[in-house]
Parts: C-alpha cells; sequence; structure tokens
C-alpha cells in the first residue's frame, strides 16, 4: 500500500498524477498545491476518469502538507514554467525558494520518503531538494534525462519511420540546451543508429533535442507537461516495482565521471532505494568534453544558487 504525493497541481503534476493512476500501482496520489481548490478540482476529474479507464488509484488533491505524511515518493514539480525568451536558468531566483520550501514542509511529514524534482532549474533544485531534505544521495533525484531521451527516441522514429519502442538511448549531462545525447549508445532494435542515418541527419537531430523543451515553450508559450508528467510517473513506477531499470537521472556526483558535489544527468540503476547504482560509462574524449562542459555550466547555476541564500 504506497502514497504518492505529487507537488504542484500544475500541467506536469497533474500530468503525472493521472499517469500514475493510469498505472494503477498506488493506494493514493495526493496532489498538494498552494492553489488548495485547483489541485482538489485536478484530483476529482482525474478520480472521476477511474471508472471509465479502469484504475482503483484514489487520487485527493489538498493545500495541507499534513496530508502528504506517510508519503513514499514525493514528485516535486512546483515553482514556474519558462515563457518564450526564457532559459530554465532564468527560473532560479523563484524556483528555488519554492524547492526548499517544499522540501522542508514534505519532510516535517514524511520520514524517509524518495524524492524525484521536476522542477527547474533541474539539476539546481535537485540539489537545492537535496540540501533541504536531509536525505540520502540516493533518495533525492531529478527527472530530465528520461524526458530528453524521449525527445531523442521520438525524432529518431519520424526520421526513420520506425516504432519510438524500438529505439533506445542514453544521454548525460545538465537538462539544458548543454546535455549530452550520446549516438554512440544509440541503438534501433540493437542496431547501432550510425549505421541507420547519415552523420549530418543524426547530428541535427541531436541538436534539436537539446534545444528540445524550448522548441515547445516556442509552440505553446509555456512548457512541456505530457512527456515530462509521464517521465516522472515512470521513475515511481520502476521505484515501486523494484525493477532496476536504467535510465538517465539526474543524481549527486561523489567522484564518478571526475565530478563532485554536483548533480548531474547520468545512467543510473533504479530500485526500491531509489538510485541503487550510478553507471559509469567509458567515455570517449569528445564526449568526456561534452559532460565537462555541461557540469561547468550547471556548476555556474550552482554559484547562482548559494548567491541567493
Ligand atoms: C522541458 C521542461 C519541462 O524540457 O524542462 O520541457
Amino acid at each position: 500500500m504506497s502514497k504518492v504525493t505529487v507537488v504542484g497541481a500544475g500541467n506536469v503534476g497533474a500530468t503525472c498524477a493521472n499517469v500514475l493512476a493510469h498505472a494503477d500501482l498506488v493506494r493514493d496520489v495526493v496532489l498538494v498545491d498552494i492553489k488548495g481548490d485547483f489541485a482538489k478540482g485536478k484530483a476529482l476529474d482525474s478520480w472521476q476518469q477511474a471508472p471509465i479507464d479502469y484504475y482503483s488509484t484514489r487520487l485527493t488533491g489538498t493545500d495541507n502538507y499534513e496530508d502528504t505524511a506517510g508519503s513514499d515518493i514525493v514528485v516535486i514539480t512546483a515553482g514556474i514554467p519558462r515563457k518564450p525568451g526564457m532559459s530554465r536558468d532564468d527560473l532560479i531566483a523563484t524556483n528555488a525558494k519554492i524547492v526548499s520550501s517544499v522540501t522542508t514542509s514534505i519532510m516535517k511529514h514524511s520520514e524517509n520518503p524518495i524524492i524525484i524534482v521536476v522542477s527547474n532549474p533541474l539539476d539546481v533544485m535537485t540539489y537545492a531538494a537535496h540540501k533541504a531534505s536531509g536525505l540520502d544521495k540516493s533518495r533525492v533525484f531529478g527527472m530530465a534525462g528520461i524526458l530528453d531521451t524521449a525527445r531523442y527516441r521520438a525524432f529518431l522514429a519520424t526520421e526513420l519511420n520506425v516504432s519510438p519502442k524500438d529505439i533506445q538511448a542514453m544521454l548525460l549531462g545538465g537538462h539544458g540546451d548543454t546535455m549530452v545525447p550520446l549516438p554512440r549508445y544509440t541503438t534501433v532494435a540493437g542496431i547501432p543508429v550510425t549505421e541507420m542515418i547519415d552523420a549530418d541527419k543524426l547530428n541535427a537531430i541531436v541538436e534539436r533535442t537539446k534545444k528540445g523543451g524550448g522548441e515547445l515553450v516556442g509552440l505553446m508559450g509555456t512548457s512541456a507537461w505530457y512527456a515530462p508528467g509521464a517521465a516522472a510517473a515512470q521513475m515511481v513506477g520502476a521505484i515501486l516495482r523494484d525493477e532496476n531499470r536504467i535510465f538517465p537521472c539526474c543524481s549527486l556526483l561523489t567522484g564518478e565521471y571526475g565530478l563532485k558535489d554536483i548533480f548531474l544527468g547520468v545512467p543510473v540503476k533504479l530500485g526500491a532505494n531509489g538510485i541503487e547504482e550510478v553507471l559509469e560509462l567509458k567515455l570517449n574524449e569528445a564526449e568526456m568534453a561534452l559532460m565537462n562542459s555541461s557540469a561547468d555550466h550547471v556548476k555556474k547555476v550552482i554559484e547562482v544558487y548559494h548567491s541567493l541564500s
């Protein structure tokens, strides 16, 4: 009997709660938002979908953190999304305060939850939540890599006219334009992608992936929610089912890839205890250079975060 709290009843949080309910894995999903009636409305709408789509997960909405008591997993989506022309980093002043205070409120009512951060700028907000929670590094991590690889896989599926189901990929680095998709670790049903597509086309897809979030902000005037919400729900599912799935997630690094005291996207094994293991790939020089430049970018945003407090 597990309980999952989703903080933030905006588009990403509500989608995550709805996708989770459809998986019918959890007894309770609590949607918490400072706009309490809004959270109640979104949860009630999703609960009324249960007799149609056939799930038992109970969804409730609230503005009171007492209702989150005893959560096994908490997904934090709270904060403002970006508008056209903004980078994710422009959100830091507002969202750092929100994510830290949300984490403190969660920790008052749940003893040893697993926290998945979705708020942006993702790598630094995960860092902030980890600091505010006092939890072990295996229990606080961020959702970005599943979304970013999903975009990459979707673009490849369109280009190659194959099912996205058959595209496997890995990606490293920060959740921003410096992210590092890895063609060397991308396959189509086990066939190296480089055998199926010209280098120029592949490169264009890699570049489009890096700016994939911004493309959607440009189209919609706000940031995306279907794929981000579903990606966070997929992480919750892997933990609750203790699947040991390998996903790119934003994790604290303590020497892996030669990096320390930074949260960054790396392949991890996700199971019942959260991050069961960080996997270290044998990167070539070019890949390592891209990873280091992404880390340098995230470090600068961490400095901004420290200057705020
Ligand atoms: C995106 C936001 C959620 O990449 O960061 O769409």
